[in-house]
């Protein structure tokens, strides 16, 4: 594996913590990997990488608007430069579960990108074996 790209978005910290474990355990596996705010991710950055790792809080039973605003500017450079990139998602919510996953799900089907590893779901903050999982992830995806 050359290059890990992991974008999220957190308001309150909880799927930073889970990015940043995703981070932390591709850097054990000495990949290359970059950790990028959605806000600041760029359509480059998605069709430069050799996977990609999202993270999102449930937001309005959704992904982060942050989140949605990178797909919504990044779709039509990267439709057709994706396909079969494979992907996993990490987040946290607040009792609604993985609805916000889903609709990452469901851009990352439309754009043809490929879904490896199950998600990393936190309930509010993450626990430590979550962040365990989230490290784990981000091993398997710097490894593929
Ligand atoms: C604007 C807003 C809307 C939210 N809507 C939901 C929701 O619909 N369902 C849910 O389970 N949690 C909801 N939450 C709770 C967050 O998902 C939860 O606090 C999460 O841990 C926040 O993650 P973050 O620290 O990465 O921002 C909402 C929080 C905010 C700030």
């Amino acid at each position: 594996m050359a290059k890990l790209l992991i974008i999220y978005h957190s308001q309150s910290g909880n799927t930073e913590a889970m990015a940043q474990a995703v981070y932390e355990g591709a850097l054990l596996a000495e990949a290359t990997v970059s950790l990028k705010k959605a806000a600041e991710a760029t359509s480059n950055d998605l069709i430069d990488c050799d996977a990609v790792a999202f993270g999102t809080p449930n937001y309005f039973s959704y992904m982060a608007g942050a989140m949605k605003d990178f797909f919504d500017r990044s779709l039509h450079a990267v439709r057709g430069k994706v396909g079969n990139k494979p992907y996993s998602a990490v987040g946290s919510h607040g009792g609604g579960g993985r609805q916000a996953l889903d609709t990452i799900d469901r851009i990352c089907h439309s754009l043809k990108l490929k879904k490896v590893f199950d998600d990393v779901i936190a309930t509010g903050k993450p626990s430590p074996e979550v962040l365990e999982e989230c490290k784990e992830l981000g091993r398997k995806l710097a490894q593929l």
